[in-house]
């Protein structure tokens, strides 16, 4: 089988995550490297071994040779670099969040099928095993009918300008579009639907972007999800869905689990465990190439429409706190 060839776009902490998780990945190669300074795409490939390497994007993305480009720049760029890459004839997988609204979303979801081009937002915690189980057994109803969610997680976010986007707002930033994006996906998956109803509350700080927050959406009926955010504190991850017929606890860490514990009265909880192999980007990256390989031009389990309903909520949330971003 001959590999599917991957070329990057940033050479930033989440692009050198995925190269490892690509060195997991027997039939990837990673054949090129953009960036906006040669010198640090040159620092890049020495270190993960890279043959091409671009001191700008746009010479990058027209390498005949590269399949798919990932994009792994802040979210407030991601828009531009989707175009870029489909104007080139590439597919894509775009870090999340996909990007920074949902007119931007529309914009890069309708050139992907004008094109006729593959596009995938990534979502990685979806493809990780003990969330495909999960999937499973909801599916199977195995807590009843599903009523309250509850997702919480935070952090204290350092203040040094070692991040670029927490708190800048000309780079998308806030909780809510880092980490949140994560949660509003997650319940997102859960209830296989966009929440009908939004109750929210945010603290915006001093450079105006959101630094904790809670929300509560409302579903058909009575189910609803409770949704807690912060930069200013830790908060022990949360992650638990209640049904009619019992509980189901995922365990730290939020993002790429390994461990789930359900609860049913009567009964003794059962534990799952799946491990994964790889760092976890792998399985993200596998769900890329199958697609490829299957000429699919998006993914079941990620499809865009759903990519751009995240990003709608995400926009009606930050709405509701009158959060606009100065390039909007
Ligand atoms: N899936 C995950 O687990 C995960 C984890 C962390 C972050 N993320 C997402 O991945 C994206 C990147 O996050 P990161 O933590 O890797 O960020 P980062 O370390 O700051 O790297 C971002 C890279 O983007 C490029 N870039 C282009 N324009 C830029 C600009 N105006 N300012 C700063 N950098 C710019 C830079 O690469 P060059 O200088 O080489 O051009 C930079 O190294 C974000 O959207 C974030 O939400 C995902």
């Amino acid at each position: 089988m001959e590999k599917i060839r991957w070329g990057i776009i940033g050479t930033g902490k989440i692009a050198k995550a995925f190269s490892k998780g690509l060195s997991f990945s027997p039939d990837a190669e990673l054949i090129a490297i953009g960036s906006r300074s040669i010198d640090s795409a040159n620092r890049f490939g020495n270190k993960f071994g890279v043959l091409h390497r671009y001191g700008n994007y746009a010479s990058m993305v027209e390498n005949p040779d590269i399949d798919v480009v990932y994009i792994a720049t802040p979210h407030a760029i991601h828009a531009e670099n989707i175009l870029l890459s489909l104007e080139a004839g590439k597919a894509v997988l775009c870090e999340k969040p996909f990007t920074l609204n949902m007119t931007q979303a529309k914009t890069a979801i309708d050139m992907a099928r004008r094109k006729k081009l593959f596009l995938m937002e990534a979502m990685w915690t979806r493809y990780i095993p003990l969330m495909v189980r999960l999937r499973e057994l909801l599916a199977d109803g195995i807590i009843g009918e599903l009523k309250m969610l509850e997702i919480g997680m935070g952090f204290i976010a350092p203040r040094d300008n070692s991040s670029l986007y927490f708190f800048n707002p000309h780079m998308g930033g806030g909780i809510l579009l880092d980490g949140g994006c994560y949660a509003v996906s997650l319940a997102s998956m859960i209830f296989r639907s966009p929440p009908t109803r939004i109750a929210s509350m945010a603290y915006l700080g001093e450079s105006g972007v959101d630094e904790q927050s809670a929300m509560i959406f409302g579903y058909e009926g009575d189910s609803m999800a409770v949704l807690y955010l912060s930069f200013n504190t830790s908060i022990p991850p949360a992650f638990r869905i209640m049904g009619t017929k019992g509980r189901i606890t995922i365990h730290p860490p939020l993002f790429n689990p390994t461990r789930m514990t359900i609860t049913k009265a009567d009964q003794e909880d059962e534990i799952i465990e799946i491990p994964f192999e790889g760092n976890g980007y792998n399985y993200e990256i596998a769900e890329v190439m199958r697609c490829l390989r299957e000429s699919k031009l998006e993914s079941d389990i990620m499809p865009l429409d759903e990519s751009l309903e995240i990003m709608q909520t995400l926009d009606n949330i930050r709405a509701q706190w009158n959060l606009k971003y100065p390039i909007e």
